[in-house]
């Protein structure tokens, strides 16, 4: 039976506010599973209750979630969070109570990551950041997933992001950084990495071995790469401008840059991807590119989570 009621903070949950909200073995646990278990269905969420709130667009995290849940005999209930009593000046805390006593978990899509932190804090049912302006955690389970698939040490993985320090970027130095990976973050100076993210990273790297760094020249930067990781130039919420795109330019994902990068040398992307931007058609439909893998893993990787933060709460 369901354990729902509990509204103020239970002992026992756990959230996924961001990548330390799992120990480093936890999440190679994690993605060990979803390579073990893709494709599972069975009934360990049977009568389990999941809701998401999303105030931005999603296809992947919404779907794959809603699948996922659906593949472990659960059920998903959608809401926008414009459709929220929110909008009209319910508090955040008030809503985690009420959530907490009918849901089972919560993924929450939004732009503040302190508004997510404060739903975790006042909800008893566990939280999961399906993305917000400053992390992307889910995606990067899957992001650390896909590369131990493609190589199969990750302590001699060096991976590259290339363009815009936002989100995707930030989310994937600390995980890269929790499980050894080295990983080179290269934007143009103007559009670093926010410090908090490398402070996080330089933390976990300090434990785990892995080497972390900045840096503002992609060909440096890409040389011996094992995998190159782009995202959009203008995230959710961004307004396009045109000069923020010309000091992305030299760090878009091409023939070019690929040439001079490993011989293996894998291409990835969180999507949805701009063609022509961030990345040339050419490269990501081409024979490196491993993007449609990468996005399949959303769903694997997040029936372990929910396995993980569900199974007892
Ligand atoms: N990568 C990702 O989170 O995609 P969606 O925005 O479609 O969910
Ligand atoms: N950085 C992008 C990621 C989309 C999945 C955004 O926040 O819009």
């Amino acid at each position: 039976m369901s354990p729902r009621g509990g509204g103020e903070g239970g002992e026992m949950k756990r959230d996924f506010l961001k990548v330390t909200d799992l120990e480093p073995g936890e999440i190679l646990a994690l993605i060990e599973a979803a390579r073990a278990n893709r494709g599972e269905q069975s009934e360990l969420l049977k009568g389990r209750n999941l809701g998401m709130i999303f105030s931005k667009p999603s296809t992947r995290t919404r779907i794959s979630f809603t699948v996922a849940t659906y593949d472990l005999g659960g059920h998903v209930t959608f809401i926008s969070e414009s459709e929220l009593q929110l909008g009209r000046g319910e508090t955040i805390s008030d809503t985690a109570r009420i959530l907490s006593s009918y849901l089972d978990a919560v993924v929450i899509r939004t732009f503040r990551q302190e508004d997510v932190e404060e739903l975790a804090a006042a909800a008893g049912i566990p939280v999961i950041n399906g993305l917000t302006d400053e992390r992307h955690p889910c995606q990067a389970l899957a992001d650390i997933m896909t590369i131990s698939q493609f190589h199969d040490d990750l302590g001699r993985v060096k991976v590259v992001y290339l363009g815009d320090g936002n989100n995707v970027a930030a989310s994937l130095m600390i995980i890269g950084a929790a499980v050894g990976c080295e990983v080179v973050v290269c934007t143009p100076p103007e559009l670093p990495l926010e410090p908090w993210a490398v402070a996080e990273a330089e933390a976990l790297a300090a434990d785990s071995g892995a080497r972390v760094s900045l840096s503002h020249d992609p060909a440096e930067a890409v040389r011996g790469a094992d995998f190159l990781y782009t995202d959009v130039w203008f995230s959710m919420g961004q307004q396009k401008n045109p000069s923020k795109s010309a000091k992305l330019q030299p760090y878009q994902i091409n023939d070019a840059l690929l040439a001079q990068a490993g011989e293996s040398c894998r291409v990835m992307h969180c999507l949805p991807a701009h063609r022509g931007e961030e990345i040339t058609a050419e490269v990501m439909d081409g024979p490196r590119s491993i993007v449609f893998q990468q996005a399949e893993n959303r769903l694997h990787a997040q029936k372990e989570l929910l396995k993980l933060l569900m199974k007892d709460a």
